[in-house]
């Protein structure tokens, strides 16, 4: 396999790295991906960054193995726990990571306001911190960990009556203060946008970093003259949980039905 047809490794904690997936293929038709959910050890925004490193080192010896020229961490949370370490671990290799769209919610809003939906994790993290610092100085910027979203998207929930409560509970606050602009900062929450357009008033902007994230993988390839020439192979996927729950939702979430396997590390 020459280096331009080499895959490209995109890993999440679960599904959410799905939507970021969908972006990727859309913008580079012609790579092959490996996508890794680690639905056995999801949510990771609860989890300590240390047990977030580990898992992460694990699925890149694993992309590493399967001669992948890039990986994608298609997770905010993974990106803040792991990416420095990846990136001293494998300092040829290109990496992408996430980061909440802070940055152009800041140039975006009018109202000065900007609401922030993520996990726990990924809103404790000193690169967050340092994120608002540099881009965010002239607004007001309010945060909101959303424990159980994540939970309900990975069993395929994206509308009941239950998940709408939870929703509108994280985002009273926000539109209370008067946000305009919402930054879903965590992959799994654009799977979501059907139901939050449901939601929140329609001068509301909701941003995703998912298109970006492609873009960035597409300028690293590129540099490195790394671009695929195509046909793209099918999209490989691998749960570390059971296969068959994955298979079971994959539809709901993901364009055609391409095989499932068991990650297990
Ligand atoms: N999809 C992930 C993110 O972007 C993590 C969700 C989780 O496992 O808690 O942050």
């Amino acid at each position: 396999m020459s280096d331009r047809a080499a895959p490209v490794g995109v890993m999440d904690s679960g599904v959410g790295g799905l939507s970021v997936l969908a972006e990727i293929q859309q913008l580079l038709p012609n790579e092959s991906l490996l996508y890794v959910a680690d639905c056995g050890h999801v949510p990771y925004g609860e989890k300590s960054p240390e047990y977030i490193r580990q898992r992460c080192r694990h699925i890149a010896a694993f992309f590493q193995a399967r001669g992948a020229k890039a990986m994608v961490l298609a997770c905010n949370t993974a990106t803040v726990a792991a990416v420095a370490d990846l990136r001293a671990l494998y300092p040829d290799w290109p990496l992408v990571g996430m980061e909440p769209a802070v940055k152009p919610a800041a140039a975006a809003t009018r109202s000065g306001v900007v609401g922030v939906l993520a996990t726990t994790g990924t809103l404790q993290s000193a690169k967050f911190a340092a994120l608002l610092d540099r881009f965010a100085s002239d607004v007001r910027v309010i945060t909101q960990p959303c424990p159980g979203l994540v939970e309900c998207i990975e069993a395929g929930d994206l509308h009941s009556p239950a998940l709408r409560r939870l929703l509108a509970d994280y985002l009273q606050p926000l539109l209370e203060a008067g946000c305009d602009t919402l930054i879903l900062g965590c992959t799994h929450y654009p799977f979501l946008r059907p139901l939050l357009a449901t939601m929140v008033p329609q001068d509301v902007t909701i941003i995703d970093t998912g298109a970006a994230v492609a873009r960035q993988l597409q300028r690293l390839l590129d540099e490195r003259g790394l671009l695929a020439e195509g046909p793209a192979r099918s999209t490989c996927f691998w749960t570390s949980a059971d296969p068959q729950n994955l298979r079971k939702i994959l539809p709901l979430l993901w364009n055609k039905a391409d095989s499932v396997q068991s990650f297990r590390l």
